[in-house]
């Protein structure tokens, strides 16, 4: 899709702060990179820690109805045979016989009605060949047909295929749900717009199992919970659309899906799927395996496959999208009063990598230090602070500023009473976003900040 100068601008703007603050860095930068590959520096990790922790609290821990679980990359190969992965896990290719440019042919434009290369503008195409997108590799020594499998393109699986397991250990009733958060490899042949569509992303699935006539009710549920989720971390519902897919490109055996997608400088692309897919996993692998993988409802003495309702979402994607949202560029006064862009990213302070900024007014007053690095202590075991004494106060909060720092404490000479009693023991928090500052006695600043940023 063609971008406007304004937005192409703007995704610039936010790769570089990314790489700049190290929020996200390509992978194997110094040999050149790895396409589809990044990695996290400290902030970044920190953000998207705090997303999956969310994640996992309203998932999991603040419901009575699901449990966890953390399954492994690889499996057996027949997992992926049973699910149609091995099979139809895969996209439609072309190749441009001009300039040999690999592409994908449901994303070329067409020309004269034919499909036209985007790299060399050529109309002399191959007929699409299917890509499969998992990664092969091989389980032990021998490199042979039986050692193959698979690097995992969905976390959903080892779900499905530990379902009765865990139904035995949890002792649930339907409607019941499974979560689990972990990697998940594509060999997409396209990857691009920074982390969005990558070769090596994190998911958080959901398999949410029920009675069969639950299903469609239990789809609504869940969009509408999930909705209420990205409004949690700070994503507003402007930024969000609901995408129902039409009947006839839902997978075949989805009785229905949205998809919630985000406003990206780059268009507007999924966040999340959410789907109703029916008994299909279950029904499979229960074929396949030959073990059964039904559910016994004591009150009425039926055995059956659970149908199951899927919330999955992108780790990548959402950090992406939290960090779009955030970026702001505002005019504001330096501290000799003239304007200058200050560069915010406006995070919920939830999601905030840091969420406060400690600063001692001056770093050569030895008394200012020892207070602000006590501070440093109290607040250290229940949030992540920085402690920065380097360069004009008006720096450090701009540089906090782009790290979405939420809060700012000042440690000055009101605190350590060289002003008079009055504000002895006081410092100042200034608020991000208004720059506001207030007093608070050092002995609440814990209190305080922790009511804030949960
Ligand atoms: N178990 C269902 C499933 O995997 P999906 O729509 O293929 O469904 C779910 O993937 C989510 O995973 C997407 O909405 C997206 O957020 C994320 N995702 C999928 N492919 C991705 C990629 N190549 N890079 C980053 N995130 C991806």
């Amino acid at each position: 899709m063609a971008q406007d100068k304004s937005t192409s601008d703007r995704m610039e703007k936010i790769v570089s702060l990314c790489k700049r603050r190290g929020f996200i860095m390509q992978s194997s930068e110094i040999y050149g990179g790895l396409n589809g590959c990044w990695d996290y520096g400290p902030l970044g990790a920190e953000l998207k820690r705090n997303l999956k922790d969310f994640w996992w609290r309203r998932m999991v821990r603040e419901r009575d109805d699901v449990v966890g679980m953390d399954g492994s990359i690889l499996m057996n190969r027949q997992v992926w045979v049973a699910s149609g992965h091995e099979a139809t896990f895969s996209d439609p290719m072309v190749d441009c016989r001009n300039c040999k440019s690999r592409l994908r042919a449901d994303q070329l434009p067409e020309k004269d009605g034919k499909r036209q290369c985007t790299v060399c503008g050529s109309l002399d195409l191959t007929e699409p060949r299917a890509f499969n997108l998992m990664f092969k590799t091989y389980v032990g020594a021998t490199e042979d047909e039986s050692a193959i499998t698979y690097l995992r393109p969905e976390t959903a699986q080892a779900i499905f295929v530990q379902f009765k397991n865990i139904l035995e250990v949890a002792r649930k009733k339907l409607p019941f749900g499974i979560a689990q958060i972990g990697k998940a490899f594509r060999n997409e042949i396209n990857p691009r717009n920074f982390t969005f569509r990558s070769r090596e992303f994190e998911q958080m699935e959901l398999e949410y199992f029920c009675r069969p006539e639950g299903g469609l009710e239990l789809l609504e549920y869940w969009l509408k919970e999930r909705l209420k989720f990205y409004k949690d971390i700070g994503i507003s519902s402007e930024l969000l659309h609901i995408h129902k897919i039409p009947p006839e490109e839902c997978a075949h055996y989805s009785k229905g899906t949205y998809d919630i997608e985000f406003d990206f400088p780059f268009g507007i692309q999924e966040l999340e799927g959410v789907a109703y897919r029916t008994d299909y996993d279950l029904t499979q692998h229960q074929k396949a395996s030959g073990k059964l993988l039904e559910y016994f409802d004591e009150e009425t003495k039926q055995r059956f496959v659970p149908h199951v309702v899927e919330p999955s979402a992108g780790v990548d994607r959402t950090v992406l999208a939290l960090i779009c949202a955030a970026y702001s560029e505002e005019m504001a006064p330096d501290e000799k009063g003239k304007l200058e862009t200050r560069i915010v990213l406006k995070f919920h302070p939830r999601m905030a990598p840091i969420k406060c900024g400690i600063f001692p007014l001056l770093k050569n007053n030895e008394k200012l230090v020892r207070q602000a690095r006590e501070i440093v202590k109290i607040l250290r075991p229940h949030m992540m602070v920085f402690y920065d004494e380097s360069g004009a106060i008006g720096r450090r909060y701009r540089r906090q500023d782009e790290a979405g720092t939420p809060f700012g404490v000042t440690v000055d000479f009101d605190t350590i009473g060289e002003n008079g009693p009055t504000n002895e023991g006081t410092v100042t928090i200034r608020e991000r976003d208004s720059m506001k500052q207030e007093r608070v006695p050092i002995l609440e600043l814990k209190s305080l900040l922790l009511d804030r940023i949960d």
